[in-house]
């Protein structure tokens, strides 16, 4: 029924739907319900220490036996020198303690990749450029699959020069972190059908579009660009198999086309999120966000109280601009009505 096959055939998977990972929303709960529906589950790893990561993998495993990725950022270089005034103010006004002191919430990177080639990870991807050439030498031995993200063609193009076997084209709509790591991420900001089809046309391995793919409308459109399937975050972020506070799922379903904005300030580097107070004020006190990831580690105390509080008002709420379309069904269910819909659209585009 699709009408490319090159990535089912490479990934090993029924249906070319592939469920973004999603660092603090997906879970092993999630990846399996996505995989065992005969898409492609996948695990933001960036944020799970090696040996957590290692039976979250188990996890997956157990509860799915067919196809699956993990996730890794590629390592960030850690600074710190600004004084935190406006979070030192939101921790009395939430009474949450003391600030944190910054702390390495990313990586290691070098124990992660082990963990991943030890288990096998039968899918490999990556944010914010390649792993080192090297690296992906080791994942092609072992018999796995390399995805990573690009914003622009001169991107993809390094990636496939890096040995990377499938581009994800994630374009301006995305939601969570721009991948961009070549250009400044204003230039990477390429809309998803403006993107998909030029990188299509530039490389020859199979292009996956992501960024506003929210229902089967986005997947026929994403085959009609020149893609040979799709990545989707947003979409699964008010199922119930993921992780995320209810006060995000909430905002996620109320959420409208106008609501989320690109922002560094939850974590320090350039990612879609839906609006909100912690937003409008660090916005305007942009030389208080520290670099990347330290802003994130910092804020995480007030993140966390802030949701447990269902405050939505400094809770990192990342999601893109197709948020209003987000179904809350359970991931497998979702992914049969997609299928179900993309063949009902396809019959109705057949020409007369
Ligand atoms: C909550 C959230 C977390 C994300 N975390 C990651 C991540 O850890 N790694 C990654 O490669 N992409 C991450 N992304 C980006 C997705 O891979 C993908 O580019 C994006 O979800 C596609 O756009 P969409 O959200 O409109 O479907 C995240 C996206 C969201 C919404």
């Amino acid at each position: 029924m699709w009408p490319k096959t090159e990535l089912i055939d490479l990934l090993k998977i029924t249906h070319p739907i592939i469920q973004a990972p999603m660092v603090g929303a997906s879970t092993p709960e999630l990846v399996a319900a996505v995989s065992n529906a005969g898409g492609l589950g996948s695990y933001g790893g960036a944020a799970t220490a090696p040996a957590k990561l290692r039976s979250i993998i188990r996890q997956i495993r157990e509860l799915t036996d067919k196809p699956f990725g993990v996730n890794l950022f590629a390592p960030a270089v850690e600074a710190y020198q600004l004084t935190p005034e406006l979070l030192t103010k939101w921790h009395n006004e939430l009474d949450a303690g003391p600030v944190p002191e910054p702390i390495p919430i990313l990586g290691p990177f070098v124990d992660q990749f082990t963990v991943l080639l030890e288990e096998k990870v039968p899918v490999f991807s990556f944010h914010f450029g390649p792993a080192p050439i090297e690296a992906i030498r080791e994942i092609h031995a072992i018999g796995s699959i390399v995805l990573a993200t690009a914003t622009t063609v001169g991107e993809a193009n390094a990636l496939i020069e890096a040995g990377v076997d499938v581009i994800i084209a994630q374009g301006f709509e995305a939601g969570g972190h721009r991948g961009t790591f070549a250009v400044p991420y204003e230039h990477g900001l390429i809309g998803t059908a403006a993107l998909v089809p030029q990188i299509a046309d530039a490389v020859s391995v199979p292009v996956i579009a992501a960024g506003g793919i929210m229902d089967a409308r986005g997947i026929v459109a994403a085959f009609a660009l020149g893609a040979s399937g799709v990545q989707m975050g947003t979409a699964f972020l008010a199922c119930p198999e993921n992780n995320i506070p209810e006060v995000y799922r909430q905002a996620v379903l109320k959420c409208k086309d106008e609501d989320t904005v690109i922002t560094e300030v939850f974590s320090g580097k350039p990612a879609r999120a839906i609006r909100n107070r912690f937003i409008r004020e660090m916005e305007n006190n942009r030389d208080k966000v520290l670099p990347f990831s330290a802003q994130m580690s910092i804020g995480r105390v007030l993140y966390q109280t802030s949701a447990q509080q269902s405050n939505p008002d400094f809770v990192s709420m990342w999601a893109g601009q197709g948020a209003a379309l987000a179904e809350a069904l359970p991931a497998g269910e979702l992914i049969e009505k997609m299928i179900q819909e993309f063949l009902a659209i396809t019959a109705s585009l057949q020409l007369k």
